[in-house]
């Protein structure tokens, strides 16, 4: 003991010691998150920390005051040691705390849901009419819509001095030379069925068909129309009447009443028109005293559709016998269809895509 001067190994000296513990405390204290505390770890009791490096000059002293300095050595590591354990406890805690925080998700806020897409009125009321038709034996035929045309006008009985054929009606595409047309109509879709299948024939074609229009609330330069086309041996007026009642009925419900008026198409001979009884006034409005209906003008009766016995020139022009074969067409609007199903009165909300149209509809997918 002796020989011991401490002030020879100053690092060991006790109140030096006391001085590196209480800078590691408070370093240890003052440490804010995780990674501060890592820092202090390594400047404090890392291997080269002051209370390290002073440890090792523990082989400096003479024997006999080694063991006293190593106790002052193993107290302040243990005190450094145990501070970290609980410094690095309490930070996890704060950490934890604030993730759960930060982190929370409230389930209760309305979802940023993207609202499911469905198609449109006029495409599922194609498919309701194909439907329709299918369950009564017929197949479903397309055609193009870009058309010759010698399949939208000339095999259709309409001449080229025909009215519908003028420009003021049809696209043309590219020239008017250049024989093309968007189909002014579902007709042309008739000749195609004949050309390429065998007989008989019962095919319906819904689909879209263009005129120079401008959009309004009754016309769209793009709309749709539904053919149909029955070609067999003995197949009547009666046969066309009967079909067309059955399709009136799945359109529009059981009880409803219909008539044939006398018309003119091209491709039809006999022609007619096909009337629905006005189903808001039920005809009432057509009796004079009675209250005006708007939905009909007052007529009792609104226009659905032109129909009427297949001409034998257009059979003639698809190479069938008009002498075995008969047959009646019709063909419907859509947009029309719709209207009178669901009460649309503007056309333009059919075109104009937006939800609140087609909401009520429901989501037919
Ligand atoms: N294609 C005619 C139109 O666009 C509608 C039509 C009338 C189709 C009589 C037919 C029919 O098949 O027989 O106005």
């Amino acid at each position: 003991m002796s020989n011991y001067d401490p002030v020879e190994v100053t690092p060991l000296h006790a109140d030096e010691m006391a001085r590196m513990q209480a800078d590691a405390l408070d370093a240890i204290t003052a440490a804010r998150d995780l990674d501060e505390l890592k820092q202090v770890r390594l400047a404090h009791a890392g291997d080269r920390s002051p209370i390290a490096l002073a440890n090792r000059e523990i082989g400096a002293l003479p024997p006999a005051a080694r063991a006293e300095a190593g106790k002052r050595i193993g107290g302040a590591r243990k005190a450094v040691a145990d501070a970290l354990v609980r410094r690095q406890a309490e930070l996890e805690a704060e950490r934890d705390e604030r993730v759960l925080v930060e982190e929370t998700v409230d389930v209760t806020l309305p979802a940023d849901r993207a609202p499911r897409g469905a198609r449109h009125p006029l495409t599922t009321l194609q498919e309701r009419i194909a439907d329709a038709f299918v369950a009564m034996g017929y197949e479903v035929a397309e055609g193009p819509e870009l058309e010759g045309e010698w399949f939208n006008f000339d095999a259709l009985n309409i001449s080229p001095d025909h009215p519908a054929r003028s420009e003021h009606d049809t696209f043309f595409v590219e020239s008017v030379e250049s024989g093309k047309v968007l189909r002014t109509q579902t007709s042309p879709v008739q000749i195609r069925a004949l050309l390429s299948r065998r007989l008989p024939v019962y095919v319906i074609s819904p689909g879209k068909v263009f005129r120079t229009d401008e959009l309004d609330a009754t016309h769209t330069p793009v709309f749709h129309q539904v053919e149909g086309l029955a070609i067999d041996e003995g197949l009547t007026m009666a046969h066309l009447k009967g079909t067309l009642d059955r399709f009136a009925e799945v359109m529009f419900g059981e009880g409803i009443t219909t008539r044939f008026r006398p018309n003119y198409f091209p491709f039809t001979e006999p022609s007619a028109e096909m009337d629905l009884k006005c189903f808001v006034c039920r005809g009432a409005s057509a009796v004079p005293g009675n209250p005006p209906c708007r939905t009909c003008k007052s007529e009792g009766w609104i226009e659905w559709g032109g129909c009427g016995m297949v001409n034998p020139r257009v059979l003639i022009a698809c190479g069938v016998d008009p002498g075995r074969y008969s047959g009646f067409a019709f063909g419907m609007g859509i947009e029309r269809t719709l209207m009178f199903r669901h009460n649309v009165e503007d056309m333009r909300d059919m075109v104009e895509g937006d939800v609140r149209f087609t909401l009520p509809f429901g989501m037919e997918i």
